[in-house]
């Protein structure tokens, strides 16, 4: 009887065991997506930067770059749908309050969006001067949400 009651509670401390590593497994994918997300919207603002300044010889970077750009600034509030504070091993930068104030991050996301979209519109209708002008905004846009929902690094 004893034995059979040990045994049952050693399963269920392994099953424990099992859930809370998927768990922390599943919360680990989500915060390398999420940097993989912002990298991409990192190397996208890089490359739109340089060409701005005629760094890059090549008269189609602006243009790829800022859709680059436009296209991942709108799946990027989707990688942080997980909460993930306090959970899994990966390193993050990420404050816990982007879930307990998700409708201020929502906010901020949004707007990096947005802005994002028109610097895109920008480039393909009035080339480098149009685009130049939406930039002070745009870098802005990052600033504030990493200022507001982002360890300093
Ligand atoms: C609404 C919020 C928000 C906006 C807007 C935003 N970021 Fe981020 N960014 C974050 C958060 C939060 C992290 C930390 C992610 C983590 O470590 O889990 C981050 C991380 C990063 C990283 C580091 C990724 C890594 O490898 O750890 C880079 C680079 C970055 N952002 C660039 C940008 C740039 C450039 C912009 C604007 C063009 C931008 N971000 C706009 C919230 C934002």
């Amino acid at each position: 009887m004893l034995k059979k009651a040990m045994m049952l509670s050693m399963a269920a401390m392994v099953m424990t065991g099992a859930v809370h590593s998927a768990q922390a497994a599943e919360a680990d994918d989500a915060v390398t997506y999420r940097k993989e997300v912002m990298k991409i919207i990192g190397g996208n603002m890089a490359g739109l930067s340089m060409a701005l300044k005629g760094k890059i010889d090549d008269p189609k970077a602006l243009q790829t770059h800022a859709e680059m750009l436009a296209r991942t600034s709108s799946m990027a509030l989707g990688a942080f749908k997980e909460n993930t504070a306090g959970k899994g091993r990966e390193r993050t930068t990420a404050k816990a309050d982007i879930w307990s104030k998700w409708p201020e991050f929502e906010k901020d996301m949004k707007a990096f969006d947005q802005q994002a979209q028109k610097l895109a519109s920008a480039a393909a209708s009035g080339g480098a001067k149009a685009a130049g002008a939406e930039m002070a905004a745009l870098g802005k846009s990052c600033k504030t949400c990493h200022d507001d929902f982002r360890e300093k690094h």
